[in-house]
């Protein structure tokens, strides 16, 4: 606590110094590259409440205009999806989907070291915003990848469409899931997906193909309320006590198999975390019910059934009156094949490894827009060229370092140059 507050009691201090130093001249004019400079601008939308996204699509409807792009807006189930197209030279064939999202998560100012909505660059050219890394570093990188290949004439015989989601952070329930239902969605014709991937401090590049299936899971215990001076013997913080006991006893052998592993590899895991308790109004009332919410993340090899009888039979353990409710339950998130099945993948790998970076297969820890698309059948890698990056998606200081930044243009050059113009092959004729 001491800590913290000897921290924020610097931040005036180091902003000023930080400022009024002057930036070296190579730092100087990358800030002056249209990349860099649409980044910043991207940055500076605080687009954590959905009502500030309509800036953003202004942003985006700047940037079709500006690049020659195909330009739409469709808002399945109220808030807005943009999509910016090129079209190929050949566009019977199954297009190539670009898939970023606008929001990002809220950001506590006073927690920063620069403020979160400023785009300001520190003097080893880290870019802080919020979104830095999640997902408005990838979006501009897509953008100016098309442009650069449009710049040169590189003709590209598939289409490739730029797509931005406006709420995968609160799970795609405006976005995504219903956009893929639409018949102006099919009218994509999407075949391949590449979307948001994650950052590594060493030297490779991680790509995932699968995403783990999130929970949220709602637990309510009930008991006899009454007077604080009475003594019960039917009260919901027993049976909240046994809910907690019984979960955290599931949970000890997934935090022992975890100690070992570098969180990139997470997704390979199952994990739980009890992360709300709800309940109490009066020091002089006992109270009728208690809630919990659980966040669990179920790996590939997880049986979906079997865990929901687990969970109901927690829920069944902490004694009568306990309800079990779903947030959020995904019982499905199919895998893109990471082998000669799949010439994207092909392409992928050997594109990334011809320009002599690594690239790692992982499952995504996480859950992103991509569970859907696969989920369809389409298939989606998560791929970011974030190496030599702390991940510091939705922690204080998120930035992403300039030269990597610019790096993951060069690498989306040539990743969205092999994929749109990869022959039609049998993958596509899935769904
Ligand atoms: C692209 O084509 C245009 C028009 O034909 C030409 O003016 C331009 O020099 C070409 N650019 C490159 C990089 O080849
Ligand atoms: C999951 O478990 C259920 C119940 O034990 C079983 O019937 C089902 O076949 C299992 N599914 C898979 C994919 O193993
Ligand atoms: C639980 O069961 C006991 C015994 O049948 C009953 O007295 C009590 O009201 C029940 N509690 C709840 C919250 O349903
Ligand atoms: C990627 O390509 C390299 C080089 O051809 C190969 O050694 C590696 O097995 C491939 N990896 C995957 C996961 O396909």
């Amino acid at each position: 606590m001491a800590y913290k507050l000897l921290l924020l009691s610097f931040v005036p201090f180091l902003t000023s110094t930080v400022m009024a130093s002057p930036l070296p001249n190579k730092l100087q004019e990358q800030l002056e590259n249209p990349a860099v400079v649409k980044f910043r601008e991207y940055l500076r939308i605080d687009t954590s409440p959905s009502e500030n996204l309509q800036e953003a699509v202004e942003f985006w409807r700047r940037q079709a205009a500006d690049s020659g792009l195909d330009f739409a807006v469709y808002s399945p189930a109220g808030k807005p999806i943009c999509v910016l197209t090129r079209v190929g030279a050949d566009p019977t064939l199954p297009s190539i989907m670009l898939n970023s999202h606008m929001d990002v998560v809220a950001a506590v100012p006073i927690a920063w070291t620069y403020p979160p909505y400023e785009a300001q660059v520190d003097n080893d050219g880290n870019i802080y915003g919020r979104g830095a890394q999640d997902t408005k570093d990838v979006a501009i990188q897509y953008l100016e990848a098309v442009r650069r290949i449009i710049a040169q004439n590189v003709t590209l015989q598939r289409t490739v469409h730029i797509t931005l989601m406006p709420d995968e952070e609160t799970g795609g329930f405006e976005g995504i899931r219903p956009f893929i239902k639409t018949p102006e969605f099919k009218a994509l014709n999407i075949g391949f997906a590449l979307d948001e991937g994650l950052a590594n401090p060493t030297d490779d590049l991680y790509a995932t193909y699968q995403d783990r299936r999130a929970w949220s899971i709602q637990i309510t215990v009930k008991g006899k309320s009454g007077h604080g001076s009475s003594m019960p013997a039917d009260i919901a913080i027993k049976k909240l006590q046994r809910l907690i006991n019984v979960m955290m006893r599931y949970r000890k052998p997934l935090e022992k198999a975890l100690i070992s592993v570098p969180s990139i590899r997470n997704g390979f895991y199952t994990t739980l975390n009890l992360n709300m308790i709800n309940g109490g109004m009066a020091p002089n009332i006992i109270p009728e019910t208690f809630t919990l919410v659980a966040d669990m993340r179920l790996s590939p090899e997880e049986n979906a059934t079997e865990i929901l009888s687990l969970v109901n039979s927690w829920g069944a353990f902490a004694g009568n009156g306990t309800t079990v409710d779903f947030l959020r339950r995904e019982m499905e998130s199919l895998a893109t094949p990471i082998d000669e099945t799949n010439p994207y993948w092909v392409t992928i790998n050997e594109t990334i490894t011809h320009m002599g970076y690594n690239l790692v297969p992982v499952v995504c820890p996480a859950t992103s827009d991509m569970l859907h698309i696969r989920n369809i059948g389409i298939p989606a890698i998560g791929f970011a060229p974030k190496r030599r990056t702390t991940s510091r998606a939705h922690d204080i200081d998120e930035y992403l370092n300039i030269d990597i930044f610019l790096e993951g243009i060069d690498i989306y050059v040539s990743l969205i140059t092999n994929l749109a113009n990869l022959p039609e092959k049998k993958m596509d004729c899935t769904e």
